[in-house]
């Protein structure tokens, strides 16, 4: 029978590096070998990290009492109260109105293309940059374009680059900060010298992903909004990293819209909400508790993050052919390959890595083919243990 080729070259062309390397992981595992996978950004994976207990605690409360029905499409009034005012802890005028609710950032961020973007559109992200960045805008006929972090300044954003890149066009310029997979945090005069790029284009709104905001080991973040006098700027975060709970898939968007330039798109932005009925209604008095209860587990997970950190940066620096900035805040670390076997091919050592030593992290170019390669990003959210595991398995694949 002949085999009948269709549907759309739009999912045909999505990539998730992060999870497509899991698929060779998979074969090897189905042979018997244990592989000590470093590949995704999930601490529940790893020893020690949990979700706090009242946040648990208020989630299966909801169950109980039966809090499983469709909730309001932009979120639970009492998250939308409650997330507002912890963006006006970080310094600017949000209002519960400006609050969404979504199934994580990821949800949010196809909203967000839907609603802003047209054919010939487009989204200015750095580079490397978190995957979806790049897949979803082609999705709507825009592409994304990426500006440098500059890998000799510890990934620090090339302000001339983006200059150099911004036109009509450019609808939304992205920021991640603390930015995923480098860790860099941006300092505020860097975060001011890009909005003030943006104010000079009245049709670019700033994407500021603050998803790892509480894992800024560097002291420096800064929310983008609280300094935004005039340009238009969506704040992105949730539950996935900093309050530990990525599989309840709850996160939102807070619009801050100083100049009110945004109630086109954002009729468009309420009637995909409306459309995709609602986020899940439990998660949400999960995330509240999170938000309004005790931080000490939360601490408790940071600190141990911090010695995994410490550790990983010690053991990088004592093993011959990579190298690594120390990142400023999350839980990646971008490692250069200085190995002049491997150092032009990312991908290579990748796979090699993982069929010599059972060892899985993700090629660098799969976070950008022109500013990642290169490198290749692990987590530093295993045990101490078995990240030494980990480290030694590396020394002796590039060193014995
Ligand atoms: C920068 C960034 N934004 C968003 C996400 C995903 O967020 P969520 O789990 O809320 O969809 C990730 C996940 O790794 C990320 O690194």
């Amino acid at each position: 029978m002949v085999e009948l080729i269709y549907g759309s070259a739009r999912a045909s062309n999505i990539e998730y590096a992060i999870r497509d390397v899991v698929v060779p992981a998979i074969e090897l595992e189905k042979q018997g070998h244990e592989i000590i996978r470093l590949n995704i950004g999930d601490p529940l994976a790893f020893e020690g990290l949990k979700t706090p207990k009242n946040m648990v605690d208020a989630y299966t409360e909801a169950l109980k009492m039966q809090r499983n029905g469709y909730g309001p499409s932009y979120g639970i009034p009492e998250l939308r109260k409650t997330i507002a005012k912890s963006e006006k802890e970080k310094g600017w005028n949000c209002s519960e109105d400006d609050v969404y609710i979504t199934h994580g950032v990821t949800e949010a961020l196809q909203v967000i293309f839907a609603a802003f973007l047209e054919k010939g559109d487009k989204v200015l992200a750095p580079g490397p940059h978190y995957p979806p960045y790049l897949a979803y805008p082609q999705m709507f006929g825009a592409s994304t374009i990426e500006y440098r972090l500059n890998s000799d300044e510890g990934w620090k954003i090339d302000i001339n680059d983006i200059k150099s890149k911004m036109d009509e066009k450019v609808k939304l310029l992205v920021l991640i900060n603390p930015n995923n997979p480098t860790g860099n945090v941006a300092s505020e005069e860097q975060v001011s010298e890009l909005i003030e790029i943006a104010s000079n284009y009245p049709k670019c709104t700033i994407i500021s992903d603050e998803i790892y905001d509480g894992l800024d080991f560097s002291d420096s973040f800064k929310s983008t909004a609280s300094i935004s006098p005039k340009s238009p700027v969506i704040t992105l975060n949730g539950v996935s990293k900093v309050f530990f709970a990525p599989g309840w898939r709850i996160g939102y968007m807070a619009w801050h819209d100083p100049k009110n330039q945004l109630s086109h798109v954002r009729d468009g932005v309420e009637r995909l909400l409306r459309s995709r009925l609602c986020a899940s209604s439990p998660a949400q008095f999960g995330y509240l508790a999170g938000i309004q209860g005790s931080k000490e587990s939360l601490k408790e997970n940071y600190s141990r993050i911090l010695r995994r950190l410490d550790y990983s940066m010690k053991r990088i620096s004592d093993i011959n052919g990579i190298e690594c900035h120390r990142p400023g805040g999350a839980f990646y670390l971008f490692v250069k390959i200085t190995n002049s076997i491997y150092s032009n091919d990312d991908k290579k050592f990748v796979l090699d890595l993982l069929h010599k030593k059972h060892v899985l992290v993700v090629h660098g170019s799969g976070f950008s083919p022109e500013f990642g390669k290169g490198h290749f990003r692990m987590v530093c959210l295993p045990s101490i243990e078995v990240l030494k595991e980990a480290f030694n398995r590396i020394d002796e694949f590039l060193n014995s």
